[in-house]
Order: structure tokens, then sequence, then C-alpha cells
């Protein structure tokens, strides 16, 4: 591969081994982190620290246990770091305090730390794992400068995590904490995926990523290429790609699981356009470089498959990923062309900004003709409409059955990954008609941009009964704590394995 990059170790990290203790703990350990619920009852929690570490901790008597408050208290031997989590702290809090706590203190912290994690929920504690590895997440991943003077916390070896849990059922927490830790491996994969910059990015890229994922975690990949798209004739797919020097591909992925004690079927279908400048509707020039993401929907789907496989679960999924650069080229499709698709109908291209919801066309009735799945998902940076409705605050999604529709929405709440349902009426179907052809892309208008793409994907669905669209736009890329600029948040990975796990 020409890129500097490793993807076991990306930037030379090195993570910390996390182990469960059982039992009270030890007090005279020397770093401890005391991750504090706002519950009723925690200032009692907290008296009671003071007693144990000395009284004269005057700092300590501000902290209110708020979401991401830290404070620091230097007893006689310990340093004991609290930590607030909130009220109503759930896993996404959990992950997202760790990942803070972390991220924001790895260059004071020590090689061995405890976790003071006694009196919380069980349940949390693959948040807390996966928070931890988060926080060791590095985006820069091609600075050349990789030898600090000082290491921090993710650049020492041999670093250790106790996590104290008091007396809890040993199998559910080593099998929480085995979660955690494997989600936060896939999440970090699929952020690189995000943040890999545009020039080695191309398709063929993301395939070689799929083709080694599925033999490190044992699941089959395919790629068909060009000529195989040709022949097997994904003509909407291949519209797209005509303006780039890199040749589309649709990436297929198939995870067995080797006794299936769930019967049904799963397709993702992802959209992957690894650069989206509009192609000859072109994009203006402000936050241009951001479309490097516009592959996320495509991500998140690669990534939650690659942890399917780390995790074993009992489920058969497939993955469609309809990858290709959108770009300007002497071979561009123009607006106004009109194309034949997988599915046979013909779409008319009015702008070719709108170039998700046509891979996607080629994706979805892909999945459904060859693989037959008894639920169908697809999941896109489909519109900036869907940011306008929603924000960076949860996705869209477009559902024609109820019991589908209230799992998905479920494991949004579960993850903290949320989801909001929107109509998928046929009052909107008029916004996909069009004169010359069976289809077209865009109706020209500025309103609910969000429902006419899902109306034109569901076209390709052929009927499927359980089929659900996600337009997370707005989530594949946050502002935050971890990065100067907008980076990748692995969006719809918990998501979407949290429903498979409860399906
Ligand atoms: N990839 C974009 C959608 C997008 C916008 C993702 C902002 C992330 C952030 C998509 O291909 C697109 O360009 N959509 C257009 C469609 C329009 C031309 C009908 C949009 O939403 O403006
Ligand atoms: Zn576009
Ligand atoms: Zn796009």
């Amino acid at each position: 591969m020409n890129t500097p990059f490793d993807f076991n170790t990306p930037n030379n990290t090195k993570f910390p081994q996390i182990s469960l203790k059982f039992g009270q703990i030890d007090v005279s350990l020397t770093e401890i982190i005391i991750p504090i619920p706002q519950e009723k009852g925690y200032e009692g929690f907290l008296d009671e620290i003071f007693y144990n570490y000395g009284k004269n901790q005057h700092a300590s008597r501000d902290f209110g246990a708020e979401f991401k408050e830290s404070v620091t208290i230097y007893a006689e031997n310990t340093k004991i770091h609290l930590l607030g989590l909130g009220k109503n702290a759930k896993s996404k809090q959990y992950i997202h305090a760790f990942r803070w706590f972390f991220h924001t203190k790895k260059q004071k912290l020590g090689e061995n730390l405890s976790i003071y994690a006694q009196d919380l929920d069980i349940n949390f504690l693959d948040s807390i794992a996966n928070g931890i590895l988060l926080g060791g997440y590095n985006i820069n991943l091609y600075k050349t400068d990789k030898s600090p003077e000082t290491p921090h916390f993710f650049q020492k070896e041999n670093t250790n995590i106790d996590i104290f849990l008091g007396e809890n059922d040993r199998n559910i927490a080593e099998k929480r904490l085995f979660e955690g830790i494997q989600t936060a491996f896939a999440q970090m994969e699929a952020m690189n995926l995000v943040n890999q910059p545009a020039n080695i990015k191309t398709p063929q890229y993301l395939a070689n990523w799929a083709i080694n994922s599925g033999k490190e975690h044992g699941y089959k990949v395919d790629v068909l290429d060009k000529k195989a798209l040709k022949e097997q004739g994904l003509h909407a797919l291949l519209a797209i790609g005509k303006g780039s020097q890199h040749d589309p591909c649709l990436i297929l992925m198939h995870y067995v699981p080797k006794n299936a004690t769930n019967p049904k079927k799963v397709a993702f279908v992802g959209k992957g356009i690894t650069f989206d400048m509009g192609g000859i509707s072109i994009k203006d020039n402000q936050n241009m470089h951001f479309m490097k993401s516009d592959m996320g929907g495509a991500g998140g789907m690669m990534g939650a498959i690659e942890l399917v496989a780390r995790l074993g679960l009992n489920i058969e999924v497939i993955g469609v990923m309809c990858v290709a650069e959108n770009n300007i080229g002497a071979g561009a499709t123009l607006p106004s062309d009109v194309f034949s698709s997988y599915s046979g109908k013909t779409i008319e291209m009015i702008d070719t900004d709108a170039e998700g919801r046509v891979v996607l066309a080629d994706g979805v009735c892909y999945a459904n003709r060859n693989f037959k799945p008894d639920i169908l998902i697809d999941m896109a940076t489909l519109t900036g409409n869907t940011i306008l409705a929603l924000g960076y605050n949860a996705g869209a999604l477009f559902c024609n059955d109820e019991d589908l529709a209230r799992k998905l929405l479920e494991s949004g709440q579960n993850t903290g990954e949320k989801l909001w349902q929107m109509p998928l009426w046929d009052d909107y179907k008029d916004d996909i008609s069009s004169d010359v052809a069976d289809v077209r892309n865009f109706s020209g208008k500025p309103i609910n941009g969000g429902i006419a793409a899902a109306k034109f994907i569901e076209v390709f669905t052929e009927k499927h009964p359980n089929w659900a669209h996600i337009d997370m736009a707005g989530m594949v890329l946050q502002a935050g704590d971890f990065s100067k600029d907008r980076s990748a948040t692995a969006f719809g990975m918990r998501l979407l394995v949290d429903f498979l796990k409860n399906l």
C-alpha cells in the first residue's frame, strides 16, 4: 500500500492492557480514577473518599460530578482523579467522559492506573473501555515527527489499567470488556478510513482495506471492478465514477457465523463516495475538503461488519459498498444525461451533485436480487437537507416497516448514535418523476431534499418489505475535543451492531 500508515498501530499509538479486578480496591494504589455519576447520594460517596484519603482536600469540595468535570486530589502516596459523568449518564456519556479524560490528560498520566468502578452499572463497562482506548486515537496520520521528547500515556510501553468491580458476574464483565475493546479497535479502523485524504483513499484503497480486514477477521470479500460492473450492468454506479481517473467498484462483504442462532439475513448497503466535489454541478469551495468523508456511510458499515466478525455475532451479514469518486473530467456524466441502472430502470441526471442516491440505486438493487436479505439497510452521507433538519445531533431514518424502525430507533437511544424518523409518504413521489426517463435524481426544488432522496432509493429496493435508509450527513464528522477541525466519528457502527445483537 502506498502509504506510511500501519492499520494495526495507528500512528504508533500504544494501547494499555486493561484488566478486571474483583473485590475491594486497595486504597494505597498510586493512581486511581473514580468516575462519579451525578446521582442521588454522590456527595456521601465523595465524603467517604475524602475520609479515606485525608480530609484536607479543598479543591475537591467544589467537585459537582458534572459531565466531564475532573479534579485531582493528592493523598499521601496516592493521586486520585475524580471524573464527573453528569446526570443520567448512559453509554454515550461514559464513552465521551473517558475519552475526553484520557485524551486531555495523557501527558500527565502514570503507567499504572486503577479505576474504581465498584458501584457503577456493569453494563457500562464496555463504554468505559471503549472511551479509554478512543482517548488514544490520534488523527495525525501523516505527521512526520513521531518521536516526542516526553512520551505520553499512549506512547509508553507496558501501560496498565485495572478496573475494580467489586463482586460481580465475572463472565458478563469479561464479555463487556471484550466488546468495548473490540469496538474501539474497529471504530478506529473506520475513523482512519474517513479521515484519510482523498488522494490516498481511492476506491481501490477501500477495496484493499476490506480484503485485508476480511482475511484478518474471517469474512469473505469480493470486489467487482469496472469491467465486472459493466458486465453485470451496474450502469448507475458507473455513471457516477466516469469523471474520475480512479475507477469505481462494488465491494461485497459476507460474514457467515459458525453457528447462526438468528436465521435472519441482513444486508448493509453503503454510500462510498471517496470524494464528492459535485461533478459537473460543482460544489463551491467552502469546506470542500470535508467531502473526503462522503464515504462515511460505507465506512461505518465496513467497520460494523468487521466488528460483527471480531465479536463473532451469530447472524449472517452482507455488505454491499458502492464506491466511486464524484469528480469532474472529460468523461464525466452531464446534467441531462440519461442512463440505465442495475434494475433496468432509467435515470435522468438533473444535478450531478445528487450522486449518492444514484450509486445506492444500484447497491440496494444488487443486494436485494443477489442475496435476498430479510432486512435491507442503507446508510449514506446523502443530503445537506437532513443537516438543516436535525443538525449534528441525529441521523435521519426512513423506513417502510414499523417494527424495523422501532428497533433502529431503540438502538439509536441505547448507543447514543441517535436517529429520528422522517416520512416516506407517496405525497413526495412527484419530486422524482422525470419527463424523459423512469426517474430523475433531483426535483430542482430547495425543499424536502432528504425525503426526495429517500423516495428515489425506494424505487430501486423493488418493494422490499423491510427496508431502512439512514441519512447521516451531519453525523459522519464532528467538531470537538479530539481535533482542531471536524473529524471522523465512526457513526453508525455501534448503532448497527446493537441493532444486530437485539434482532
Ligand atoms: N455528499 C453530499 C451531501 C452532504 C452535504 C454530506 C454536506 C455531508 C455534508 C451529497 O452528495 C450532495 O451533494 N447532496 C446535495 C444534493 C442536491 C444537489 C440535490 C445536497 O444535499 O445539497
Ligand atoms: Zn453530492
Ligand atoms: Zn455526496
